[in-house]
């Protein structure tokens, strides 16, 4: 999609949610009342909602906090900035994942950041589309190399998972929650998920990315798609919504040195954290993994992060991948 300066530049005017007249629009981006017209339609598109009000003129939904670089860094720890080789924030892209696994980088590899403000092609687990309109959420990504090979970061998603709670809690406080194998949930609706993707040989070296999609404001209307109940962080502080940039910084913080330290000291250093966040345990459930089809009874993971379920005949089944389906307990 064709993003202008203009177009940037006319959200930047409206990102403080007040009205703002056609001319004084007009004015200021140097162009004429039908352009700003066309432009206000155009960033519709991205998934902005905005109402245009006679003599009043164009306001948008919800103010916008746009993503900054400077802001981001001001909020990653200190003694965190040497694991982080370089931030790239992109108006528009059509997967950060997809950008930083495709892209054959001449510049350093680990610990390069990717966050976008909209995705066309935003990605899920298991093929699904992570619905990303502009401005509202955080849709971020991080690279690293490894030098052995995928087999041997089999818990590295569990991990993650940990990272991001710790990080919401930092500005929700909460009590956040995992659903295996790392969907982040909160009072049994999905607010967000991490989707890892690797490239490489058995043996190693691999290229790893670990994306993270956490709502922080989710117009229904543009989460019409998303097949399971969901939440928003504005809806958990009742109406507050959080700063995207705090929130990312405190992300890069939490995640980069799990994810630079997993190739040394594996998953054991986040189980306990893990298991006391996890929303299945002791919940029935039925795991879909392939073509099989197998229900029971979740009893938390094993120490290898991997499911473990109690079948009716008393037996415990533990799966490494999947996807589970349960209903929350009334
Ligand atoms: C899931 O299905 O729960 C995983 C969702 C992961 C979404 C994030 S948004 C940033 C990164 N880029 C993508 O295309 N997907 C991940």
């Amino acid at each position: 999609m064709d993003f202008t300066v203009v177009r940037k530049n006319l959200i930047r005017l409206l990102a403080d949610g007040e009205f703002h007249s056609g001319s004084e629009l007009s004015q200021s981006l140097g162009i004429s009342r039908a352009a700003v017209w066309k432009q206000m339609s155009a960033i519709g598109d991205l998934g902005i909602g905005y109402s245009a009000v006679q003599g009043r003129g164009y306001r948008l939904d919800s103010p916008i906090e746009l993503l900054d670089e400077a802001s981001i860094r001001n909020s990653i720890d200190a003694g965190i900035h040497e694991l982080v080789s370089a931030i790239e924030i992109h108006d528009v892209i059509d997967s950060t994942n997809n950008y930083l696994i495709n892209q054959d980088r001449c510049g350093p590899g680990s610990g390069v950041i990717c966050l976008a403000e909209y995705q066309t092609a935003g990605k899920g687990r298991r093929g699904r589309n992570w619905v990303s309109p502009f401005g509202n959420n955080i849709y971020l990504s991080v690279l690293w190399e490894y030098s052995c090979g995928p087999s041997a970061l089999s818990g590295l998603s569990l991990a993650a998972g940990v990272a991001v709670i710790r990080a919401l809690k930092r500005v929700v406080s909460d009590h956040f929650r995992l659903k295996w194998p790392n969907d982040i949930f909160w009072n049994f609706k999905k607010l967000g998920g991490i989707l890892i993707e690797m490239t490489g040989g058995a043996e190693g070296p691999c290229r790893v990315v670990v994306g993270i999609g956490i709502n922080l404001l989710l117009n229904p209307n543009k989460a019409k798609s998303i097949d399971q109940d969901w939440v928003d962080l504005t809806r958990i502080t009742g109406g507050e919504v959080p700063s995207r940039n705090r929130l990312a910084g405190f992300l890069i913080g939490e995640l980069m040195p799990v994810i630079s330290n997993f190739e040394n000291g594996g998953l054991d250093d986040y189980l306990d954290e893990w298991r006391d966040c996890d929303c299945l345990k002791d919940n029935p459930a039925t795991v879909f993994a392939g073509s099989r089809q197998v229900t029971g009874v979740v009893r938390g993971i094993d120490h290898n992060g991997l499911l473990r379920l109690q079948l009716p005949d008393g037996n415990i089944r533990v799966f490494a991948s999947g996807e589970v389906s349960f209903s929350p307990p009334v």
